[in-house]
């Protein structure tokens, strides 16, 4: 099997995952600095004060992807650095971060993929109401133009939202992640305000941005299946295919919400929030979808006894799904990672099958996928993440066949660069191809990383 030569492979990571600096250069507080900072929401009560301290040490991670020879980097700007509170002029200091980092890529020949938003939004625009309000759409699209205008001449690939599922109902759903809120209401309102943000955005930056520039999102899209055929399971699955994926691909790539998506949440909400216009608004050519993908879903309906709520990053009370609760989620067969996520790499085909046939024309890249390991530097002080390895050779494989069932498939960046904070996690969930000592912020390439390097450099993926 053999990956192109114009195939980019990267990797990933954003920016309160690694930045740290919290406090620095008049950055001001975002939602997660609030979450973390609150008792009881992240385990061990660790935080991205100091993360793995990239903000000081940018230049020598853009020289360790360098040593590696990857390609890409994909990395988000923090909008409480550049615009602190969301709101006015930019920061010149903040601005200047950014314009270096991707300097230092640019002389090592790194192409910067660059996200506007990888969930940490300015604590004052969620004071004021946050996704759930329309209003943070608008500010969004500003904080883009800004964005761009400081570094439109030198990045080309340009995303708008990272996985806005997780934005509206882990935030506001399952309040496992920041703002914490439990309100299925607001759910669906940020879900919406998330899609007006992503339009938006993308049309002030192509009013801001050279003609040359590529546009896209990222989703997490599911891969949902059903336990049985019943017709009961089936709805289950069609229900949570709503919920996780038609309520964004829907107005994004196609113009319009699944109808289903109305009469399933009707109890919640008539969805009078969406106005007149807004899908034309959302509904923007893409240059590029961003696919991040790492394990499938398996439901059934509810039996008596078995409400499991997997929602993949953190246990709540309340489920990240509005109306759903005839649903079950289940454990699906085969080896597990430390997120005790199973490893499946069939779900990665099918997912890119089905977003090349949702998005004829519009390239695909895969901007994140990975495992996070039980990592331990061994004696002679190397990381033998083997696990690492076989998950990234199935991953990678799926996308090969991908490609050669013909789905147009450009990119992959693997996340993540380093070990970093990982959400409601803390630092306990290892996802680097470069381990981080979290102490003394040494980074240690682990076995992963050298064999992604030699995939790159060959192209080749090994035969097992
Ligand atoms: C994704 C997030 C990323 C990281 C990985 C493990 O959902 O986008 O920040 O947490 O999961």
């Amino acid at each position: 099997m053999t990956f192109p030569s114009d195939f980019l492979f990267g990797s990933a990571t954003s920016a309160y995952q690694i930045e740290g600096a919290a406090a620095e250069d008049g950055r001001t507080p975002s939602i997660w600095d609030t979450f973390s900072h609150t008792p009881g929401k992240v385990l061990g009560g660790e935080h991205g004060d100091v993360a793995v301290d990239h903000y000081h040490r940018f230049r020598d991670d853009v020289r360790l992807m360098a040593d590696l020879g990857l390609e890409a980097y994909r990395f988000s700007v923090s909008w409480s650095r550049v615009q602190p509170t969301g709101r006015g002029p930019a920061v010149q200091r903040g601005l200047d971060f950014y314009r270096q980092l991707v300097d230092e890529l640019l002389e090592h020949d790194i192409t910067p993929w660059v996200t506007l938003y990888h969930w940490d939004l300015p604590q004052e625009l969620e004071d004021a109401g946050g996704w759930p309000e329309r209003v943070t759409a608008e500010r969004f699209a500003e904080y883009a133009t800004l964005t761009a205008d400081a570094l439109g001449d030198r990045v080309q690939h340009w995303t708008t939202l990272n996985e806005p599922w997780c934005s509206a109902f882990l935030g506001y759903g399952s309040g496992v992640h920041a703002p914490g809120r439990t309100e299925p209401l607001a759910a669906l309102r940020a879900a919406h305000h998330l899609n007006l943000g992503h339009g938006l955005a993308a049309q002030a930056l192509r009013a801001a941005l050279p003609a040359t520039a590529k546009l896209g999102v990222s989703l997490n899209s599911a891969v949902v299946r059903a336990r049985t055929d019943s017709p009961a399971d089936r709805d289950a699955k069609r229900r949570i295919e709503a919920l996780a994926n038609g309520v964004f691909e829907g107005p994004i790539l196609q113009g319009a919400y699944p109808e289903d998506l109305f009469a399933d949440t009707a109890r919640i909400t008539d969805w009078s929030f969406v106005r007149d216009g807004d899908l034309a608004e959302i509904h923007q050519p893409l240059d590029a979808l961003g696919v991040n993908y790492y394990t499938p879903s398996l439901v059934s309906q509810v039996q008596a006894g078995e409400v499991e709520r997997r929602d993949g990053h953190g246990a709540s009370a309340h489920s990240p799904w509005p109306a759903a609760d005839s649903v079950a989620f289940h454990q699906t067969p085969g080896p597990t990672t430390q997120m005790g996520w199973t490893v499946d790499p069939t779900g990665l085909h099918e997912l890119l099958v089905r977003l090349g046939q949702l998005a004829p024309g519009v390239p695909l890249y895969i901007t994140e996928n990975g495992m996070a390991c039980e990592d331990k530097p061994s004696e002679d002080g190397t990381v033998n993440d083997q696990d690492r390895i076989d998950y990234l050779h199935g991953h990678l494989g799926a996308v090969e066949q991908a490609r050669g069932d013909g789905v147009d498939v450009r990119g992959y960046f693997l996340w993540s660069l380093l070990d970093n904070f990982e959400w409601s996690y803390g630092y306990s969930k290892r996802f680097g191809a470069v381990y981080v000592d979290f102490d003394t912020q040494e980074r240690t390439p682990k076995a992963s990383a050298h064999w992604y390097a030699e995939l790159v450099r060959t192209r080749e993926l090994p035969a097992v």
